[in-house]
């Protein structure tokens, strides 16, 4: 495998630019998560599942360790597995280990050297599975286009398949895309309906989406998942104007934020800030904001849904739930759905 990624669509850094501009005009002010992932974001995302308090990356492992059998057999062979949101890949080998008859796997994330890292890693795990990493904002559209690169009939790919008449057909590989981590949560319900809707249409025909969705639970879980006690998830946070600052080139003092995150009962979700604990201006690439003690810049919301409210929308996006797997305390869910 190269240093460079199969696709490599990572968003420009003018567009990085008008995101920034555009989310300090509104009132609050607020950076899209996807920011929060360079090289050192997605490091401090690793040491976040490690921590004791985050239940999320625990609880979905043990989850899909417990039923991975079960998700294979649902799931038939020749297979694509492509992953939104990459990340370390950690849950992924669970399903590289299990599903039948895997034709490639396509990790796509925005964060490109860890994406390669990762890839790489996999790469000497899984010698001779065709890995083909993906650079991209998942929020566009992206041409996939594998085709030519699966070779056929030989394990991997297109395989052929005999028919009545003897001859042998290619028989395409289905798509099975892997959402892990609740990342779904990011949108609000409504982005995550049209986000399933172009999940529904990659999948293509006998496609399956494999998806982890965190649930509505006790709220003092939720607010020491997302406070440690280590302050992991706050320097997680304000890597994101580290990121804006690398990138852009602008003059943030990020050591003048604080982190604050808090459950939002009326819309069911952790709602992530920073907060400016001091006057200061801040030059991004010749426009200039002012902060003032006790202004907020909203960085994430974490969406928890109930198992009914998020079948609800599955269906609205033309899925079918097909599985539901939880944990005894009701914690997390891992949701298989299908496109017919
Ligand atoms: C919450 S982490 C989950 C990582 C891993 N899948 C897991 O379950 O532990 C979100 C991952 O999605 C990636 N990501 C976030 N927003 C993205 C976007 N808009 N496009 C592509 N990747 C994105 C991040 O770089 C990160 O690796």
């Amino acid at each position: 495998m190269t240093a460079e990624p199969f696709l490599d669509l990572h968003p420009a850094t003018e567009t990085m630019l008008d995101d920034v501009l555009n989310g300090f005009a509104t009132t609050p002010r607020a950076l899209p998560s996807k920011y929060f992932y360079d090289a050192a974001g997605s490091l401090l995302f690793d040491q976040i599942c490690e921590l004791n308090e985050y239940y999320p990356t625990k609880t979905e492992r043990w989850i899909l360790e417990t039923y991975v059998d079960e998700i294979s057999a649902a799931l038939g062979d020749n297979i694509v597995l492509i992953e939104y949101g990459s990340g370390s890949s950690i849950k992924t080998r669970l399903l590289l280990e299990h599903l039948n008859g895997l034709a490639a796997y396509v990790p796509i994330d925005i964060s490109k050297k860890h994406l390669m890292m990762a890839a790489r890693n996999l790469e000497g795990e899984f010698p001779t599975l065709p890995i083909f990493p993906v650079c991209a904002d998942y929020l566009q559209d992206i041409d996939l286009n594998l085709t030519g690169v699966l070779s056929k009939g030989d394990g991997h790919g297109a395989s052929s398949v005999p028919t009545d008449d003897g001859a042998k057909r290619s028989k395409e590989p289905s798509h099975l895309i892997f959402f892990p981590g609740s990342t779904i949560g990011n949108f609000n319900p409504e982005q995550a309906r049209d986000f399933l809707k172009r999940v529904h249409h990659l999948a293509g025909n006998n496609g399956h989406l494999l998806i982890g969705v965190d649930l509505v639970k006790d709220p003092k879980v939720l607010h020491d998942a997302y406070n440690d006690t280590q302050g992991v998830t706050a320097e997680f946070n304000r890597n994101i104007l580290h990121h804006v600052n690398h990138q852009l080139g602008a003059d943030i003092n990020v050591d003048l934020f604080e982190h604050r995150a808090f459950w939002d009962e009326s819309a069911e979700r952790i709602e992530m800030q920073l907060v400016a604990t001091d006057h200061q201006k801040v030059d991004i690439n010749g426009s200039v904001f002012a902060f003032n003690a006790g202004d907020v810049i909203q960085t994430e919301y974490s969406h928890k849904y109930r198992i009914e409210g998020f079948r609800a929308l599955a269906e609205d996006a033309g899925f079918t739930v097909d599985r539901v797997w939880t944990d005894p305390q009701n914690l997390f869910s891992v949701q298989l759905l299908s496109t017919i």
